[in-house]
């Protein structure tokens, strides 16, 4: 057995550790890209009395995809900001499009040209020198993992149709993430749901990946136990504050269980969905979670151990256990549902088993 583990981001976690922030920064400026009901409840006018003249912008993040026209126009803003404040700290708090936007942002060459980001984002050239700003965290959703991730998605709409183009770098790292509960309690039931089911897509395929270890698979099994535990009373109560205690470890836990193995089969399946339909990502990576748990029994020891214990109960009878869940917080997980015929789950299964993301999965060829 061989594995590696590499996580360079610095963590605080738990409820209100988000005001703590303010403090780490010393005498350094920083940016602050916000997710907009910062204002509504509270933390914009905490922070900025917090910061003083530290503060040297508050940039709101609108919700939306996070794209490249996004990042230059964001870029355009804040990076002559950076530039003047050598040390300037850029901090992103919101959901997962506000974090990969802030990834991106952070990422400025030494001669400020957003198409040489652009170009390295397409892979038509290498990633140019960088005068990177130290980048720290805070998610409002539980969530993406993405603070705990060298990753960020962002979409490039001036292709056609828009294309997925990643940030995936060494590099891509934040120095510092806070993960305080506190900060998902203005999120909707919906985005409640869906960001909790792609926590439990980050753990399940963590598990029936290629790239498994005995370390990420203990977070992954948590992980899950945890979303599958705590998210229908979560719904049911979203003010209750040790239900999203729960889900937002749980979202950090898959988080470093997939910062090291990555996704697999059916986040590979999911962005058709998505491009194609509209389908959240959560949403539309839970709906081919039965499917993927199906395909991976009975290829390692390992994966039906572990897969196990996520219900408790044989790892065959895991994908009824799953959608039988599923239902339960309002999810139809069946490609059908989608208007996906067998034969074309079929053909779009073969083609996710080639792609780069499938061939992590323990059931591919
Ligand atoms: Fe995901």
């Amino acid at each position: 057995m061989r594995f590696g583990w590499q996580m360079p981001v610095t963590l605080r976690f738990g409820a209100g550790c988000a005001d703590e922030m303010p403090a780490t920064l010393g005498g350094r400026a920083a940016v602050v890209m916000a997710f907009e009901p910062a204002g509504r409840l509270g933390l914009e006018s905490r922070w900025r009395a917090a910061m003083g003249e530290r503060l040297l912008d508050w940039v709101p993040i609108a919700d939306g995809l996070s794209s490249l026209a996004r990042a230059r126009e964001l870029s355009d803003r804040i990076w002559p900001q950076l530039r003047r404040q050598p040390g300037c700290v850029l901090i992103a708090v919101g959901g997962g499009t506000t974090l990969d936007l802030a990834k991106v942002v952070r990422c400025r060459p030494q001669e400020d040209d957003f198409e040489r980001v652009t170009a390295a984002l397409r892979g038509e050239a290498p990633w140019p020198v960088l005068a990177a700003a130290p980048l720290w965290l805070l998610p409002t959703t539980a969530g993406t993992g993405s603070e705990v991730t060298r990753w960020a998605t962002v979409w490039d709409t001036d292709a056609e149709p828009a294309v997925k183009r990643s940030l995936d770098e060494a590099f891509g790292y934040a120095e510092r993430a806070w993960v305080d509960p506190v900060l998902t309690l203005s999120c909707p039931p919906a985005v409640t749901r869906d960001t909790a089911l792609d926590a439990l897509a980050h753990a399940l395929e963590s598990i029936w990946n290629r790239q498994g270890n005995p370390l990420s698979d203990r977070l992954a099994v948590s992980a899950a136990r945890r979303v599958i535990a705590a998210l229908p009373g979560c719904l049911a109560a979203p003010a209750d504050l040790s239900l999203r205690s729960e889900l937002s470890l749980a979202a950090l836990e898959a988080g470093l269980a997939f910062s090291q193995t990555r996704t697999a089969l059916a986040h590979a399946l999911s962005y058709a969905l998505t491009l194609e339909q509209g389908v959240p990502h959560g949403l539309a990576c839970a709906l081919w979670l039965p499917t993927a748990w199906q395909l991976a029994l009975g290829r390692e020891s390992r994966v039906d151990e572990r897969l196990a214990e996520v219900f408790g109960t044989p790892a065959e009878q895991g994908p009824d256990r799953l959608r039988a869940w599923l239902e339960g917080v309002g999810v139809e997980a069946r490609p059908a549902a989608f208007g996906i015929s067998a034969s074309d789950a079929e053909a779009r299964i073969a083609a996710a088993l080639g792609s780069p993301r499938g061939r992590n999965f323990v059931g591919a060829p």
